[in-house]
């Protein structure tokens, strides 16, 4: 654990320009620097850093945030260790929070796990090149599978004698303590006494992200089917399975340079396309994809590409992961094998050139791939048609990214046959079930800057996210500007003058609105218990979020600070901005609760519809007079001519 103070500390001495500019090269620009991005193939410079925001912003790829936000895009770091390179290049020492015994204990005893998996590995290494039971059955069955010594030292790959305490020996031999085998699952008590958990089985390895050995997978080299094919070390401290991809270790640089991730079922699939040339590959070994592995995934790209094996049990079987990924943002696309092939056998069937055409070739988007294959299965049964319909449609609906859904419709419809309009309309529904809101405190929102509502009119609810964003905007921009506004004192009106931030939480508040968005529904609270302390927070405060600070980020910088042009044409609108900051603050408050009552009021009139009750009839009428009496205040206040 890094102290709080350290963090502050680290924060204040980063220069985001000097840091930056250790990767790339910046050019001074007005009061900001420019350069090419480093997250996308560009000419003309988009990516900008601002030393007096402290940020920094690709407009090539969307990403933004502060300087240890950049460390984590740009060298994939973890948040920990973004802050411990700034550290070590400001020169700031790091004492760890003081820890307790147990605390003390349970890191010795990870270092003790670690220790005793590189211990095991050396001798399992040993046992497959040095030894003749090694090299007679391990290595030739090794060379059979077409590896060589290059790639089975990649991969650590080693060999556990066909022996009941050959572990067990070398280690009494070297005087290491059993204790840590044990607790790694390596040696095993049994009745009759100790004995090695692997025997007569090829070892891999499995490392974590700096290349540590956390756990094996044994595989048999009999060929009768009652012994299991593969024994994997049991879970422990330093093995989770949900957390750990196999080959991610050695595919991770590939991964990130092609920006792209296979993904395989097997340690032999990694092995195999690693020795035939295709170097990021990574296995979910044999389980269900988890959320760890896809945030894992993550870190590095968020291209995935799946490789089956034509078993169509096992296709079926992987469709929630992929639609996981999906949910996660990712884009999924899928390569099939011919029949008895698996990417293992293929890779080795053709050359490394053919190899790689057929999975460039063979790629189709996951949507369009189970489309065809639920498509195949239910043809001439319409009622599993319109399941298979529903299950597409429900995988589309998943997808965060609105332009990706609209692709993924259009391909459908083209699959099935069908009117693309339709389609929209049922993705259009399964979002809205979604979004619909749980507590009538977290009110329903949507958009439209337009004023009168077209949208109203048309019985079409709002999208908040404009008016919750200008809202957020305003308290980040400007949340410590006073404001002077009226009150009504004892007849006496009587001006005060409070922060702008305190203006709009309080009016929040006062309605009891919250915001749909849940990271601005966390500025919000925020600036809520600043403000409950006394203190009005700034945007500073928010950008050394990890969580938040790409957002803030984006919300203020407003991309002006790119182009001369887009200056001369907006810094006027920001200084208007800012000299009738009151009144942009009244508006943007009165704009987001009319839009709130306007939703409210559909919302009864649909209920209104589906009730046939005359006594809630009537009380629901008398609720949406006054709703629209409410309305049509805020309409007032903000000058619109009412129409209905
Ligand atoms: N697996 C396992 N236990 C088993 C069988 C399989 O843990 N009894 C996991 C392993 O991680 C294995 C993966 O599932 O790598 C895929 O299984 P399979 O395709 O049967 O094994 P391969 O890795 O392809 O091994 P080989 O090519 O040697 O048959
Ligand atoms: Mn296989």
């Amino acid at each position: 654990m890094i102290p709080q103070e350290t963090i502050a500390k680290i924060f204040d001495s980063a220069d985001i320009v000097e840091v930056i500019g250790d990767f790339i090269n910046l050019k001074k620009s007005g009061s900001n620097f420019k350069g090419l991005s480093p997250f996308a193939n560009e000419k003309t410079p988009s990516f900008m850093v601002s030393p007096g925001k402290r940020i920094f912003k690709d407009f090539s790829s969307g990403k933004g945030g502060n300087v240890v936000s950049f460390l984590m895009e740009h060298e994939h770091l973890s948040y920990p260790e973004a802050l411990r390179w700034l550290a070590n290049k400001y020169n700031i020492e790091i004492e760890e929070t003081q820890e307790t015994e147990e605390q003390i204990a349970a890191k010795h005893q990870k270092e003790g796990l670690y220790l005793a998996h590189q211990f095991a590995n050396e001798f399992f290494k040993k046992s497959l090149k040095e030894t003749n039971e090694g090299k007679s059955v391990g290595l030739s069955y090794l060379k059979k599978r077409g590896y060589n010594l290059k790639t089975i030292d990649e991969f650590e790959i080693g060999y556990s004698p066909d022996d009941y305490n050959a572990l067990e020996n070398e280690a009494k031999n070297s005087n290491y303590s059993l204790e840590p085998l044990k607790k790694s699952g390596l040696i095993k008590e049994g009745e009759k006494g100790t004995y090695d958990f692997f025997r007569g089985r090829i070892i891999f390895p499995i490392h974590n992200l700096t290349g540590r050995i956390i756990g094996f997978g044994g595989r048999t080299l009999r060929t009768d089917k009652k012994v299991a094919k593969y024994f994997n070390s049991p879970e422990s401290e330093i093995f989770n399975k949900s957390n750990v991809l196999y080959g991610l270790f050695q595919s991770k640089s590939e991964i990130i340079k092609s920006d792209s991730c296979l993904l395989v079922e097997g340690y032999t699939d990694v092995v195999s396309l690693h020795h035939n040339g295709v170097k990021n590959a990574v296995a979910s070994s044999g389980t269900s994809l988890t959320d760890g592995q896809i945030r894992l995934i993550k870190r590095f790209t968020n291209n995935v590409v799946i490789l089956y094996d034509s078993d169509p049990a096992g296709i079926n079987a992987s469709f929630r992961g992929v639609d996981m990924l999906l949910k996660a943002g990712l884009s999924v696309k899928v390569v099939l094998f011919p029949e008895d092939e698996d990417p293992d056998s293929y890779s080795h069937k053709l050359s490394n050139e053919d190899f790689r055409s057929y999975l460039n070739d063979q790629q189709i988007d996951f949507i369009s791939f189970k489309a065809n294959h639920l498509l195949e299965k239910t043809k001439n049964d319409p009622i599993n048609i319109s399941k298979t319909i529903n299950d597409i449609i429900t995988s589309i609906s998943i997808i965060p990214d609105a332009v990706s859904r609209s692709v993924y419709i259009k391909k459908t419809a083209q699959i099935f046959e069908m009117d693309e309009q339709l389609l929209i309309t049922e993705v259009q529904k399964k979002l809205r079930s979604k979004r619909e809101p749980q507590s009538p405190n977290s009110l329903p929102y949507v958009s439209p800057k337009n004023l009168p509502s077209k949208t109203f009119q048309k019985g079409v609810k709002h999208d908040l996210s404009n008016q919750e964003q200008d809202l957020i905007r305003l308290m980040l921009s400007y949340g410590a500007h006073s404001i002077k506004v009226e009150v009504l004192n004892e007849n006496e009106k009587s001006t005060v003058e409070y922060p702008l931030a305190q203006f709009i939480v309080e009016e929040i508040l006062s309605d009891k609105l919250s915001y749909k968005n849940e990271k601005y529904q966390l500025i919000f609270n925020e600036f809520l218990e600043g403000l409950e302390k006394g203190l009005v927070l700034n945007e500073q405060h928010f950008v050394q979020n990890p969580n938040l600070t790409s957002l803030v980020a984006d919300l203020t910088t407003s991309q002006n600070i790119l182009s001369e042009n887009w200056k001369n044409k907006h810094q006027i609108h920001t200084k208007i901005e800012s000299d009738r900051l009151k009144q942009a603050a009244e508006e943007s408050v009165f704009i987001f609760k009319l839009r709130v009552t306007e939703n409210l009021i559909l919302e009864k009139q649909q209920a209104l519809k589906e009730i046939d009750s005359n006594e809630s009839n009537e009380s629901i009428i008398k609720e949406i007079k006054e709703l629209i009496k409410v309305r049509n205040i805020f309409a007032n206040e903000l000058g619109i001519i009412v129409t209905q």
